[in-house]
């Protein structure tokens, strides 16, 4: 597969790594590599899939851009779900092919059915109150991560008493229908998050650690795979129900 890579910092030098270690795939173009970059519209062209880790700023447009190129797009930057219904818009009017994930690790997407499946068993059997943390590196720009929003979005769709996530500082107290998730910056962490289901008895606490960027850059890959040949926009959660469940 002919692989064009948009923005090159942690993400994309991670998955220039992986590509170069595993057999038939070929990096045709590098846009971002420096300050002074642009998007590298004829590489683009040339590629069977563009890989998206940028960031907020520019996503969009890199969106817009890739898809008038004819190009298959898989999206790991996060922080444009807001403008959803417009992408989506723009990929079927474009006849293109988009995969997005907050979080393409394959660990991350069992702890996710995880989350669901205990917020739903706590929520039966009562008595519990859940909330949750995440922890990442000094250097990540955004606050709270992309899989912090897809967990609390798990936990109110399955834990019937929370109906609202709180990602802020409290000087009051907490109401019940918020799910409180903080997050915590500084150090080397690849990304840590954890939801807790505690009540008078005992607490349970479900977590997960990413020991490296190698995992999100193998489930890129693996979406990459799966968007080459097809049109619309799927999450990746639909390539990893059917191909890994
Ligand atoms: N979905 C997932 O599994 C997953 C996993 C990890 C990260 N992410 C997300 O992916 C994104 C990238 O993460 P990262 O750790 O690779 O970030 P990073 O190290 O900051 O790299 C971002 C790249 O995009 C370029 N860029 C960003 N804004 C730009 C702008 N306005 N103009 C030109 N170039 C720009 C940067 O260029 P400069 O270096 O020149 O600024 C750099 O090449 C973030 O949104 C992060 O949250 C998602």
């Amino acid at each position: 597969m002919k692989i064009a890579l948009v923005g090159y910092g942690n993400m994309g030098q991670e998955l220039e790594k992986l590509l170069d270690e595993v057999s038939g795939h070929k990096i045709v173009s590098i846009s971002f590599k420096s300050k002074t970059d642009r998007l590298d519209k004829e590489g683009i062209k040339r590629a069977d899939v563009a890989v998206d880790f940028t960031s907020g700023e520019i996503v969009l447009s890199n969106i817009k851009e890739i898809l008038a190129l004819g190009t298959k797009i898989v999206v790991g930057t996060t922080g444009w779900y807001d403008n959803f219904a417009a992408v989506k818009g723009l990929v079927e009017k474009s006849k293109g092919g988009l995969i997005y994930a907050k979080n393409f690790s394959v660990g991350a997407n069992i702890f996710f059915k995880i989350v669901s499946y205990s917020s739903k068993l706590f929520d039966k059997y009562g008595g519990y109150d859940v909330y949750g943390l995440e922890m990442h590196h000094s250097g990540k720009k955004d606050s709270p991560s992309g899989t912090a929003r897809k967990i609390t979005d798990l936990v109110i769709a399955n834990f019937g008493k929370k109906k609202v996530a709180n990602f802020e500082k409290l000087d009051r107290q907490i109401k019940e229908e918020e799910l409180h998730f903080a997050s915590v910056r500084g150090g080397n962490n690849f990304g840590f998050h954890e939801v807790v289901f505690d009540s008078a008895a005992d607490e349970v606490k479900l977590s997960h650690q990413a020991h490296s960027r190698r995992g999100f850059a193998q489930g890129a890959l693996l979406a990459a795979e799966f968007i080459k040949n097809k049109k619309g926009i799927y999450s990746f959660e639909q390539v990893f129900d059917k191909e890994k469940i």
